[in-house]
């Protein structure tokens, strides 16, 4: 590629790497070292390096989170050893997506049935891999919460509370397949959640769902509507960011066939 470059006259003013999300911080730290190797090797002309994201957030309770202070430290660090070494001073940058925003939003969805059977007792609700597929595509893990109607809380996974009186409950969705669960093991199977149980009408509130639920999700899937969206501002107040979609969406682009 860098002859390549070379013949075409392209200068390579930027650097950018990204291992993938949810990395461990080792890993993280093991790709600057790659990276500046490649830019000392290979990138004479380059100004700026990207080390990506790929910073790990705890999104259940007792996951570890990436520590940013110490790997922006050790970025830092070896950022000013390749200055010593080579005399280039490079910018550094990060893409911290998911550290930013993941546990910024939450899922709100209501139980619309309760299936108690021998096997294990269900909670169906109005939201599922339609609105977070990420269970579903690498069984990733996200804290529930059980509300009632009146706002009072039942149970939380988020602070683990209460400690007793816990049920199993399978929480699935409406779309009609085996992965519509928000919680899967890696064969892709039902885990059920241990909560205080809820009724119909009560609410499912899912955590960590502000990066990736949104840009991911299989939209419209068995043409289940887009929902509307919520932000609480600095002062606490919530403000509707988008209406829920109206059926009509749904088939506006259809056009009719004379047959
Ligand atoms: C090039 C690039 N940068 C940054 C990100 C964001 O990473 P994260 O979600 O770990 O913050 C992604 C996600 O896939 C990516 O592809």
């Amino acid at each position: 590629m860098k002859a390549l470059a070379d013949e075409k006259g392209l200068r390579f003013t930027q650097v950018h790497v990204h291992i993938g999300s949810g990395g461990d911080p080792e890993k993280w730290r093991e790709n600057i070292d790659r990276e500046l190797g490649f830019v000392r090797s290979y990138f004479p002309d380059a100004t700026t390096v990207s080390f990506g994201g790929g910073l790990k957030v705890a999104r259940m309770p007792g996951e570890k989170q990436a520590d940013i202070t110490s790997l922006g430290a050790y970025a830092k660090q070896r950022v000013e050893e390749f200055k010593a070494a080579t005399g280039r001073e490079l910018t550094m940058e990060i893409e911290p997506g998911t550290f930013v925003v993941a546990n910024s939003g939450h899922i709100v969805t209501k139980i619309i049935d309760k299936k108690l059977t021998n096997g294990m007792n269900f909670l169906i609700v109005d939201g599922g891999m339609e609105l977070l597929t990420r269970p579903l595509l690498y069984g990733s893990e996200h804290p529930i919460a059980i509300v009632r109607q009146d706002g009072t809380l039942l149970s939380s996974e988020y602070d683990q509370t209460p400690t007793a009186g816990l049920k199993p409950f399978g929480i699935v969705g409406r779309c009609c397949e085996s992965g519509d669960s928000v919680r899967l093991d890696k064969d892709g199977n039902i885990v059920p959640v241990l909560i205080i149980e809820p009724e119909i009408g009560d609410y499912v509130v899912i955590g960590g769902t502000g990066a990736y639920s949104e840009s991911m999700s299989p939209e419209n899937y068995n043409s289940h509507r887009k929902p509307g969206a919520v932000m609480k501002t600095r002062s606490g107040e919530l403000v509707l960011i988008r209406k829920k979609q109206v059926r009509e969406q749904l088939v506006q682009n259809e056009l009719d066939v004379k047959l």
